[in-house]
């Protein structure tokens, strides 16, 4: 029985549910298995924290027993309060993530909350694999494979209100994939826009659909009211743009499949 069992797993790999169209090479390996992932941030224990050493909110990476299903994950006890100017909260991590969850945007890491001795915090998956655009040399990727991904990331950062996508918190993933992290100042109450031409149709349409109980429901836990109200202010900006885009460009040039 556990013969077999390996036999499948080694003949089929991860569950088939998981597997997105370019499978072997997805850098996406949280995906198809959230729930043992998340378990596994929550309560493992933890045998070593030690400094990233880049970033300004100098998070730690602590390394987990068992190693399985996720090794290390980003330590983030940043209580939420103002810190050289910025507003942050380990709150907003876990809020995009879980946003991330209800669009079915699949660009967020697993990140959930737990204690690590006697501080509350993110925990938050950490990627083996892919090197953020800093490390691999400051330029967002370009070319027609990537425009889908970089349409996506600027229509989520405009959702939540996210001052911080520098290039330190976009990973590289398989060709076509970005990976977006650290949305500790996301969730703003501005509720401007960074300005846009085109959107994902498929995503723009999730983003319409969800409604706003159930937008509510899943940020009440880790953001306030008005920041809660502020990103549905800045959907129904989004949404007044696109209108006018269309009545100026035709659906083709700015609603892209
Ligand atoms: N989940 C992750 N997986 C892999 N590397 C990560 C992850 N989170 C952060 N890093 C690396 O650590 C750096 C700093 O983390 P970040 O969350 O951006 O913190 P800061 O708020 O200090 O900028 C990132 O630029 C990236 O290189
Ligand atoms: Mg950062």
């Amino acid at each position: 029985m556990t013969f077999l069992l390996l036999l499948a797993t080694l003949w089929f790999g991860v569950p088939a549910a998981s597997q997105p169209a370019s499978a072997a090479a997805s850098a996406k390996s949280w995906l198809g298995r959230e729930a043992a992932i998340e378990a596994h941030l929550r309560a493992a224990e933890v045998t070593k924290l030690e400094a990233i050493g880049t970033g300004v909110t100098r998070p730690q990476r602590a390394y987990l027993q068992p190693a399985a299903p996720v090794a290390s994950l980003v330590w983030k006890p940043l209580a939420p309060g103002r810190r050289g100017g910025h507003w942050e909260s380990y709150k907003s991590e876990i809020a995009a993530y879980e946003l991330d969850r209800l669009l079915q945007l699949h660009m967020v890491p697993p990140a959930v909350e737990r204690r690590i001795g006697d501080d509350a915090g993110a925990a938050i998956m950490w990627l083996e694999g892919p090197r953020s655009v800093k490390q691999a040399g400051g330029h967002v990727p370009s070319g027609p494979i990537w425009g889908g991904a970089i349409r996506r990331m600027k229509m989520f950062d405009n959702l939540i209100g996210n001052p911080d996508r520098n290039a330190g918190n976009i990973l590289i993933g398989a060709p076509g994939e970005l990976i977006l992290i650290d949305h500790s100042r996301a969730f703003l109450s501005d509720t401007r826009l960074e300005k846009f031409e085109r959107v994902d149709a498929a995503l723009w349409e999730g983003m319409k659909r969800i409604g706003d109980d159930d937008l509510r429901r899943v940020l009440e836990p880790w953001i306030d009211r008005p920041a809660i109200d502020a990103l549905l202010e800045r959907r129904a900006r989004m949404a007044a743009t696109i209108d006018r885009l269309v009545a100026a460009k035709g659906r083709a040039s700015v609603i892209i499949p």
